[in-house]
């Protein structure tokens, strides 16, 4: 049976992209020096990303073309502050005449101040480590509000929060490297709480003091993915408790209610209130936990259900599970009543097979949303740029466009083509499943 549905017209439908992972040509951040190190997959360097640094008014031109509505993008703070206190002209100019170029193609630019890099100054000073991490990154932060806040009235301050450390802290993907340092994963959890809360505070207070015009939104981007117990095993479902918990939970209460809780602390550090104007929510998959009597691992492993056929699976073998953008979007606004914003949700899929069928299937996930009332703005697709997925190299193919990196020339997949139609009519027809 064939299905048809809508989405509201001022439902906002666009792409999202980072710095890092497609500007190239940057020598200032740290994972430039990661690639210099070997790091990347495949012994590829974030020098070459998909030249979008050179390529922007192209790219916007395209995106204008696949009908974009909104525009998830990141600055890269070595870009603007290279040397410590150093701020570069050049970097401002730049960013401001991409944005400028957003807002002439009627696209709402939603800028993430970090994703994920850092100049490599601020890493070798000790990244989030560091005692003046907080201080560093606020620094930057009213650089950037004062320098474009006048063209930018939407902020994600900080990306997965999760991931970051994580990747960073536990499982040495992302520099520094280390493994399994839980001490460093929560103070560094913490610090972006702080971070996150103070910025809010303070790029209200930016635009409201220089009369920006527009309204200002802040809110960061969460990871959250569907974490289940695999069987009934007491473990399993304990170790799905701490992860989801220490992954999922303790981000939520910091970044939106400006809570810190066991083990990052106690009370509020910048006042009891609500510190998010929306929720992103970047979503992409399900883990099932298995138990396991390793306290190192929270007693259960995380896996893909091992019951899913290839077809179930994308290009690095994450599930398919478009069901879990509803849940993890329920429950965040079952707690928080707060607009929702999907600041993040594709798949690698080279052939470009499952892309459009993926698109179509978590559109509709909002669109039951919707009907019960669920307060979601705006869907980001990740990747408007096939793009350097950090440790997997160039290798997964994100990009409703795709880059040939030979020649860095930029073709939209077919569907690309089918998701700019949705973007133009909010109507999706014949829906297969
Ligand atoms: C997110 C991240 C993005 C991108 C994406 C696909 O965790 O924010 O930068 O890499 O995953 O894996």
């Amino acid at each position: 049976m064939s299905k048809s549905f809508e989405l509201p017209k001022d439902f906002l439908l666009g792409s999202a992209t980072a710095a890092t992972q497609i500007e190239g040509g940057d020598i200032y951040n740290n994972w430039y020096a990661w690639s210099l190190i070997g790091k990347v997959g495949n012994g590829e360097s974030s020098i070459t990303g998909a030249d979008h640094y050179r390529r922007y008014a192209e790219d916007i031109e395209l995106l204008s073309q696949l009908h974009q509505e909104c525009y998830r993008m990141s600055i890269e703070w070595s870009r603007i502050e290279p040397k410590q206190g150093e701020w570069s002209k050049e970097g401002v100019e730049h960013y401001r005449d991409e944005f400028q170029r957003l807002i002439k193609a009627g696209i709402k630019p939603l800028v993430t101040l970090h994703h994920f890099s850092c100049p490599q100054w601020f890493q070798e000073k000790g990244g989030w480590l560091s005692e003046n991490a907080v201080e560093d990154f606020i620094r930057f932060v009213d650089f950037s509000v004062k320098s474009f806040g006048d063209l930018v009235s939407e902020w994600c301050t900080i990306n997965e929060p999760n991931v970051f450390a994580n990747d960073s802290y536990m499982d040495g993907k992302y520099p520094p490297g280390s493994h399994g340092d839980i001490a460093a994963y929560m103070k560094v959890t913490k610090r972006l709480v702080i971070a996150h809360l103070k910025s809010y505070k303070l790029i209200h207070k930016i635009r409201k003091e220089h009369g920006f015009a527009g309204e200002t939104k802040v809110g960061f981007a969460h990871h959250l993915a569907i974490f289940e117990p695999f069987d009934s095993h007491p473990l399993a479902k304990l170790g799905r408790f701490l992860s989801d918990y220490l992954f999922h939970e303790i981000h939520m209460k910091g970044f939106v209610e400006g809570k810190l809780c066991f083990p990052l602390g106690f009370g509020y550090p910048e006042g009891k209130g609500i510190f998010c104007d929306f929720i992103g929510i970047n979503y992409y998959s399900r883990h099932l936990f298995k138990a396991s009597y390793n306290p190192g691992n929270l007693f259960a492993t995380p896996m893909v259900d091992p019951s899913i056929s290839d077809s179930e699976k994308n290009d690095l073998g994450w599930e398919i599970y478009p069901e879990g953008l509803y849940k993890v979007c329920h429950r965040a606004w079952d707690k928080y009543k707060l607009p929702i914003y999907i600041t993040e949700n594709g798949i690698p899929d080279a052939k470009d097979e499952k892309r459009e069928k993926y698109i179509v299937d978590h559109l509709y996930q909002i669109k039951l949303l919707l009907d019960e009332g669920v307060k979601v703005e705006r869907y980001y697709h990740w990747s408007f740029l096939d793009n350097l997925e950090w440790n997997d190299g160039y290798g997964p193919r994100f990009g409703l466009v795709e880059v040939d990196y030979t020649t860095m020339k930029r073709k939209p997949r077919l569907s690309a083509l089918r998701y700019a139609e949705i973007c133009r009519t909010k109507r999706i027809e014949n829906r297969s499943t």
